[in-house]
């Protein structure tokens, strides 16, 4: 699968890490849940050297549980790493990340200490704003999200001892692996006319249809699952009234729609990816002969 999506801004913001490096404390990559691996940046484990990072695995209330767990597991296991699953909507939730980033750095944040200076970097998409408000307690405005302004980094003092400096410049997610690609565009973090939705629908769909069938049925009421992704999507379409003139099935609008639902969490928790495909290497998607391969 082709995704026309790539913008330029890794080299800038490796430039802004790297100076900014001796005055950050620790690190928090946010991540979304559902996707952990397909929405980390690489370039993050190559440049933090020795510094401490928390991966806040966002969006859990999305996410299915059990998979989240294994990759909390997954990530503990990594030199200087600790996972943190969160909903950054949630203030009781996320009240929980200040005391790790305490534990994590004990000489720095505390009463009579200095700030504990921590950045927090993710791709587009993953809940930065959304947990920046939370942790603030108000709208925070990011310069880093407006294209074409020249960004530096932003401080914002979160009154507990933390100083939270925002991304330095934008992070894009790496489209190298087609397979990551297309669970980055099914779960919303790639722009719609970047890439063929039907195509990342039906692969979607592959996907659903081996690890949470029962969902499927559910969702769309379906007796049973017809045999091939585009059988299913085609029936999924019928039964939402996404037709053309003849009663056809416009199957771009059923794979917009089934997006939409699953984005949305109306199918119920559902993780695109385990911890065992991404780390054997194995295709997450699994597709009949005849489907696309993506
Ligand atoms: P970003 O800065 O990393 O680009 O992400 P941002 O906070 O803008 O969040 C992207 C979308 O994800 C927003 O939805 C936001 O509400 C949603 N979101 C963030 N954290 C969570 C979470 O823990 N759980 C759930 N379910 N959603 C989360 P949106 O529809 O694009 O915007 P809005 O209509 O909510 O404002």
């Amino acid at each position: 699968m082709i995704i026309d999506w790539y913008p330029g801004h890794m080299k800038k913001a490796r430039a802004q890490i790297v100076e900014m490096l001796p005055l950050i404390d620790l690190f928090i990559e946010v991540l979304d849940a559902r996707l952990p691996a397909s929405s980390a940046n690489p370039l993050l484990e190559k440049l933090r050297g020795d510094k401490p990072c928390i991966k806040v695995l966002n969006k859990t209330d999305l996410a299915d549980p059990t998979v989240t767990g294994g990759w909390v597991d997954y990530f503990d296991k990594q030199q200087g790493v600790r996972a943190l699953p969160l909903d950054a909507t949630d203030r009781r939730n996320v009240g929980l990340l200040p005391k790790l980033c305490r534990r994590l750095v004990p000489n720095r944040g505390g009463k009579g200490q200095k700030p504990l200076r921590v950045m927090i970097i993710g791709i587009p998409n993953v809940g930065k704003s959304t947990l920046i408000n939370t942790l603030a307690g108000k709208k925070i405005t990011r310069v880093g999200d407006k294209p074409a302004i020249t960004t530096c980094p932003q401080q914002i003092d979160l009154r507990n001892g933390i100083l939270l400096s925002d991304t330095p410049g934008l992070l894009w997610p790496v489209l190298e692996d087609p397979n990551g690609a297309c669970r980055l565009a099914a779960s919303g973090a790639i722009g719609d006319n970047a890439f063929d939705t039907t195509e990342v629908s039906l692969a979607t769909v592959a996907y659903i249809c081996g690890k949470y069938p029962a969902l499927l049925l559910k969702r769309y009421k379906l007796p049973e699952l017809p045999e091939t992704p585009t059988a299913i999507l085609q029936e999924i379409g019928r039964r939402r009234g996404c037709l053309i003139s003849g009663g056809e099935v416009d199957l771009h609008r059923a794979a917009e729609l089934f997006l939409r639902e699953l984005r949305g969490g109306k199918l119920g928790r559902i993780s695109l990816e385990r911890p065992g495909e991404i780390l054997t290497g194995r295709p997450s998607v699994e597709t009949t002969p005849d489907e696309p391969a993506v």
